[in-house]
């Protein structure tokens, strides 16, 4: 999520590029590896070109409405649960947060019982009438959050767009969200559910606090680096768990848990910790993982069919991992909206196109 220059086309991954003309991406990767721990160089203070602006109407796209999705027969039973669902909006990646709103709907038994959460950093108007346009039965409340409470703990990453405050706001969720939601779905807005979203719902949690796919092949080392697994006593954290990579755009949630066990604290500790040593290269995954890594409740991997956008450098395309799908995810530099719109789409874009309901689309949904 990522509020850009006017200046470049809007989008986050066109801001990075064009810093990356500048430095090479791969050099200054290879440079912070080698130091580490001067993350204040010249180079990396130089990359910071991008300034971050409030976006304008001007830069708001016009949606068409979205059809009325109604209950089953099965949804007046007393045991059908209000989903809540937690997205970030903003206006730079509205077109995928309207995408991912059209295509849970259009897959729930209960459509009207799921209550979306959205979250935003500037609460601009526009984008409020543009939901109420849009999806004009959405149950729905938008909240802010307020940039100011990740000041001065994000630490540059890889890829700029994931530098941006409103990443880190899946952090906050327990302080945000009334303590009356106990429980939510949070999802990032690159993502398509191609089933009912009930059923990651119901997942049973059994004692853990986070649900979600583990990759367990993956190799955990690379998402930290050497000075974090050289030091001692930074390395004991994963100790008497086996630690496994997730991603945390998409993610069930125990927010009482959450809340009783202080976790927003134990990530912006991590958070704190990567100021002043570094010891990872992404944005807010990293000390997500630190604290939860080896300790959730694993849901089958159809729900999040993640990397789609392809790397974070070059997006480059991507096929689909083998097995059933519930849930593709455009993770990575490459968005499928731009890529659609700069006529150079990947294959599994496709998949997206049906759920886009921008106006001037010309693959969008048949009315
Ligand atoms: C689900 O939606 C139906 C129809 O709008 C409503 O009658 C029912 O109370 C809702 N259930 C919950 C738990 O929200
Ligand atoms: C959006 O809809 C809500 C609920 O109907 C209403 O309270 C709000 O004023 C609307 N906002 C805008 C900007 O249209
Ligand atoms: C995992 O990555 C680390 C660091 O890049 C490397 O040293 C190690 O050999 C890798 N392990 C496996 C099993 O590939």
């Amino acid at each position: 999520m990522a509020f850009c220059n006017k200046n470049v086309p809007s989008s986050s991954s066109s801001s990075s590029s064009s810093s990356s003309n500048h430095f090479p991406m791969l050099g200054l990767l290879s440079l912070l590896l080698l130091h580490p721990t001067t993350t204040s160089s010249p180079f990396a203070s130089a990359i910071r070109v991008v300034t971050i602006q409030k976006p304008t109407s001007d830069d708001i796209p016009s949606f068409r409405e979205a059809p009325a999705f109604r209950n089953g027969d099965s949804c007046s039973s007393r045991n059908i649960d209000k989903i809540q669902i937690v997205m970030p909006v903003d206006a730079n990646y509205i077109r995928g947060t309207m995408a991912a709103v059209l295509s849970i709907l259009q897959h729930s038994t209960c459509p009207e019982n799921a209550s979306f959460h959205f979250l935003s950093i500037h609460l601009e108007p526009e984008i409020i009438s543009l939901i109420n346009s849009t999806f004009p039965y959405l149950n729905y409340k938008i909240y802010h959050f307020h940039p100011n409470r990740v000041r001065g703990m994000i630490s540059k990453s890889i890829r700029q767009a994931l530098d941006q405050p409103l990443n880190y706001a899946r952090i906050y969720l327990s302080d945000i969200l009334p303590t009356d939601v106990h429980r939510v779905i949070y999802l990032d807005s690159d993502i398509i559910v191609v089933d009912d979203i009930a059923k990651l719902w119901r997942v049973d949690l059994e004692d853990k606090i986070l649900a979600a796919p583990e990759y367990c092949h993956a190799n955990f080392t690379t998402y930290f680096t050497d000075t974090f697994w050289s030091d001692v006593n930074l390395a004991k954290t994963f100790e008497g768990r086996r630690p496994c990579y997730f991603n945390t755009g998409v993610m069930v949630m125990d927010l009482d848990g959450w809340r009783k066990g202080g976790y927003t604290q134990k990530i912006e500790e991590w958070m704190v910790i990567q100021k002043h040593k570094r010891i990872y290269q992404l944005g807010s995954l990293p000390p997500v993982l630190l604290v939860f890594a080896g300790n959730i409740k694993a849901v089958d991997h159809r729900w999040n069919q993640h990397g789609l956008g392809g790397d974070n450098f070059e997006g480059k395309c991507r096929g689909l991992h083998p097995g059933p799908i519930s849930l593709l995810h455009w993770s990575g530099k490459g968005k499928p909206w731009l890529r659609l719109d700069a006529r150079k789409p990947c294959t599994i874009d496709h998949l997206w196109a049906p759920y886009d309901l921008y106006r001037s689309s010309r693959v969008a949904l048949e009315e």
